[in-house]
């Protein structure tokens, strides 16, 4: 079914790329996407995507897409057009950093660490951690950190092993100390978000954007702890962060509902209609696939994250993809954004489609993503 999921995505992926010529993805709360410009933290997933098929494929028209894009990516940067947030590895990982890993691109390694530098303009020294969202100094935002930036910091690592440059190294380990320390919980769950006093970075408390409530877990930051402190681990080879994300991922493995993927919070009561997000789901099982490389063959999780990999994506793959239904522009159903805030969609995640297919791909052809340079 692997191959026949692959096969069905990138043909959807390459009709969304004549359908819809020099515009990217936006999430709808209708099962499609909205067209348009580049101008969200999201871009970066769609282009990964046109890498992956590129990759899989060899065919020229998406490898001239993805380079085309970068562009884009380019004048985002100079303009400095809505960056003002740290998501700047989901951007520039999948984009840049891709061209350079797939295609020796010169331009996207330059761009790469462009990006590495605008993503250390949000480091805080008097608090040791990069400031999630808003301006230094805004009131709501400025003491806070979210645990979906353990995938951003991917991009400093990187710059430090490019670079030899000490300052991306300490910043991304300092943030990953502070966000195992206090966006990971005791029994292995985590904070979407944590607080300090900005002014000195004294501890304030934890707390949720995107969740349940302050104290529940909301899905696809479990997700991203997972694949993050996974991530942290093989760029440090620093054997504690291995285990949180192992820890991590038992936790999100032993809540799952009986068909293995997950609702939108793990503390939310199910009801009938409780919407489900996919994306979680295909983003743990990249996190438990990027784990797995680490283990040596009698560790006892091997079995463990195997089969829930296994079952996760065949759940994904039957019950949730749009295998073999045609004209439709996603791939995998029932994501959900932000429930608690209103904007409930429950489809189509761009994101989610991402790490759906980088799973299929690790799964079969040893394509692990963009998230490091290969071997
Ligand atoms: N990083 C934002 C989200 O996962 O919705």
């Amino acid at each position: 079914m692997w191959e026949q999921a692959i096969q069905d995505a990138i043909q959807k992926i390459k009709s969304n790329m004549s359908r819809y010529p020099k515009k990217f993805p936006h999430i709808t709360a209708e099962k499609r996407y909205e067209w348009g410009e580049s101008n969200d933290w999201i871009e970066g997933f769609y282009t990964g995507m046109i890498w992956l098929s590129y990759e899989y494929t060899k065919e020229p028209l998406f490898k001239e897409t993805a380079l085309a894009h970068l562009e884009d990516y380019k004048l985002r940067l100079q303009e400095k057009r809505h960056l003002d947030h740290h998501d700047i590895g989901f951007l520039y990982l999948p984009s840049a950093l891709a061209a350079w890993i797939v295609d020796e691109h010169e331009e996207g390694k330059q761009l790469a660490l462009k990006a590495a530098d605008h993503l250390m303009l949000r480091w805080r020294e008097e608090g040791q951690y990069i400031q999630a969202w808003g301006r230094k100094g805004d009131e709501k935002n400025g003491g806070r950190i979210i645990i979906d930036c353990m995938m951003n910091i991917p991009l400093l690592y990187w710059a430090y092993n490019q670079t030899g440059d000490e300052r991306y190294r300490i910043v991304a380990v300092a943030h990953a100390d502070k966000s195992r320390r206090y966006l990971m919980r005791g029994d292995d769950s985590s904070y979407h978000t944590f607080y300090f006093n900005p002014s000195d970075g004294t501890p304030i408390g934890g707390g949720t954007h995107q969740g349940y409530h302050d104290g529940s877990t909301w899905t696809r930051g479990q997700a991203w702890a997972i694949y993050g402190f996974a991530l942290s681990y093989r760029y440090t080879r620093d054997a504690k962060y291995l285990d949180t994300a192992i820890r991590a991922a038992r936790f999100f493995i032993s809540h799952l509902p009986e068909d293995n993927v997950a609702y939108w919070d793990f503390d939310v009561p199910v009801e009938a209609d409780t919407p489900r997000d996919s994306s979680a789901s295909a983003i743990a099982a990249c996190g438990m696939l990027e784990i797995l490389e680490h283990l040596e063959n009698e560790d006892g999780n091997k079995g463990l994250l195997t089969d829930a990999v296994e079952r996760s994506m065949t759940s994904l793959a039957s019950r949730y993809s749009t295998l073999g239904e045609e004209g439709e522009e996603g791939l995998i159903k029932h994501g959900s954004y932000y429930v608690r805030g209103g904007m409930g969609p429950d489809d189509y995640m761009i994101w989610g489609d991402y790490y759906y297919l980088e799973a299929l791909l690790r799964l079969t052809q040893r394509i692990p993503g963009y998230w490091y340079e290969r071997e």
